[in-house]
């Protein structure tokens, strides 16, 4: 797994600060007014801090924007990082304030002088996630991120808040790495044994092989995967840090491969299709950070991990298949496979553990896209509370959903004339009537969201707290929906 910064809290000591290497950052609130660590600063650089804070660049800077001060006299530094934090940075501008800080670090040691400004734990943490890097197929892999210490008031109280922080961090990394993985590493075996291997964190994890995914009848979700020589698999992960009672359930969509099958897509950018398993790694990424921080609730993640190729032994448009509910699918497009895998592991989920709500993510349509673009996932349900308790959390993070309609007309649209449904309904309301497809295998008491999250789970320009490529959208929020609803 790609490696988060190093970073440390450590009591203020002004006294090392003319010797110390690297890079110093500086937090300056918003009217230039510098606390104690500043003026110490502005005093050793004879008035070089003063000057920067008073220039035209630091007045109209923004909270979060860094002024680089380069070889300042009176100081061993390579460099001041003038960071303009505002009066009392909230928890978005402290992320921020992280993450440009990453961005400037490079590989030099990194010491932030806090002073007074609190929230440490978020600029900790946007400092971790922007300082992700997927170096692992490139020759160079450069020397990472440098060591961060942050200078705090009480670095014991900081470090702890933070490790949760760090624990969110990791599962969104976790996410990252899958996703960014090309498809002949991220096989569906080397994804498994991925999930298998959070066995170490205190998960329990199950793999179950196409033999028993035969025996289960989940005959929609093995179609999927049966014109690949990678064998298609369900992997069951359980937290059971809550008392006995039934869990919540996160689903994801893991196709580690999507090249259409026989409705092949077309060549142009078929490359993006190995983040096709964005829905089953935000699943992981979740569960490893409930782990990490040893959550105090019931949570169990079910993906289904399959490949969808063209060829001899492949499924095509026309055939009939049976699902493990028992309702049949005529199938009219090989490239609508995600709903089809969606559609066994749901009902699995709900035979098997009978969650108290149900929350299943996939990068499923490409409608949702031209919909929403890359700056929100779709948010479709049966349940306002659900609903509104994960846009609420997903707000809080930071992380763009937006809720979209269900209804009865849309339904009809999907109606076969030979089975009970087929499994796409032409171009128009096209991420709907995937989602009304879903819900046939959603049973009416379960309260259930489906995050369509196409557009987010991988963008081809940085975000916020993200370069470009795997964002890992998600996790933060699943993990404060959580946190927030069934922790006590
Ligand atoms: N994995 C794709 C959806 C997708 C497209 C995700 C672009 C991310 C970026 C999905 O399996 C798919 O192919 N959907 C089809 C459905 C259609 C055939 C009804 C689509 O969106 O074109
Ligand atoms: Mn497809
Ligand atoms: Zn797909």
């Amino acid at each position: 797994m790609t490696q988060i910064a190093d970073i440390r809290f450590e009591a203020v000591d002004t006294d090392t600060l003319a010797e110390m290497p690297g890079l110093i950052a500086v937090l300056v609130g918003e009217g230039g007014k510098m606390d104690a660590q500043a003026r110490r600063v502005n005093t050793l650089t004879r008035k070089a801090l003063a000057r920067a804070v008073d220039s035209e660049a630091f007045t109209k800077a923004k909270p979060g924007d860094v002024i680089r001060l380069a070889f300042p006299a009176g100081l061993a530094a390579d460099a001041i990082l003038v960071v303009k934090s505002g009066p009392k940075p909230d928890q978005t501008t402290a992320r921020r304030i992280g993450a440009q800080l990453a961005k400037a670090q490079g590989k030099h040691p990194l010491c932030v002088l806090m002073g007074q400004t609190g929230s440490a734990e978020d600029v900790a943490l946007g400092l971790a996630l922007r300082g992700y890097k997927f170096t692992d197929h490139k020759s160079d892999k450069g020397d990472g991120p440098g060591p961060v210490t942050l200078m705090v008031a009480d670095p014991e109280a900081v470090a702890k808040a933070a490790r949760t922080g760090m624990a969110v961090a990791e599962g969104v990394v976790f996410t990252r790495d899958l996703v960014n993985e090309p498809a002949n590493v991220l096989t569906t075996d080397d994804f498994a044994a991925r999930l298998a291997a959070m066995q170490e964190l205190g998960l329990e994890v199950e793999i179950l092989e196409e033999d028993d995914l035969k025996a289960l009848g989940m005959r929609a979700l093995l179609a999927v995967g049966q014109g690949s020589a990678s064998p298609s698999k369900v992997v069951v992960m359980q937290w059971n840090g809550g008392g006995d009672e039934a869990p919540f359930a996160l689903v994801g969509k893991g196709v580690v491969f999507d090249t259409g099958g026989i409705s092949l897509k077309p060549g142009a950018n078929m490359e993006d299709m190995t983040m096709d398993m964005g829905g089953a790694g935000v699943v992981a990424g979740v569960m490893r950070t409930l782990a990490l921080r040893k959550a105090k609730a019931n949570v169990v993640g079910i993906v289904g991990i399959v490949e969808n190729m063209p060829s001899g032994t492949a499924y095509r448009p026309g055939d009939v298949l049976t699902s493990m509910k028992g309702d049949t699918i005529e199938v009219v497009n090989t490239d609508a496979e995600g709903r089809l895998v969606l559609a066994d592991v749901l009902w699995y989920t709900q035979d098997r553990f009978k969650p108290t709500g149900m929350i299943n993510l996939a990068t499923l349509t490409g409608a949702m896209l031209v919909a929403l673009g890359h700056e929100n996932a779709g948010v479709f349900s049966n349940s306002d509370d659900l609903a509104g308790a994960f846009l609420k959390a997903a707000g809080s993070e930071g992380e763009g959903a937006w809720r979209m309609p269900l209804a009865p007309a849309y339904d009809k649209i999907i109606d076969s004339h030979i089975a009970d449904m087929k499994n796409s309904g032409g171009r128009h309301a096209g991420s709907i009537t995937a989602a009304q497809f879903l819900k046939r295998f959603v049973k009416d008491d379960v309260p259930w969201c489906h995050l369509d999250i196409a557009g987010v789970a991988s963008v081809k320009a940085e975000t916020a707290l993200a370069p470009k490529g795997a964002t890992g959208w998600g996790v933060m929020a699943l993990n404060r929906l959580i946190a927030d609803r069934y922790e006590s």
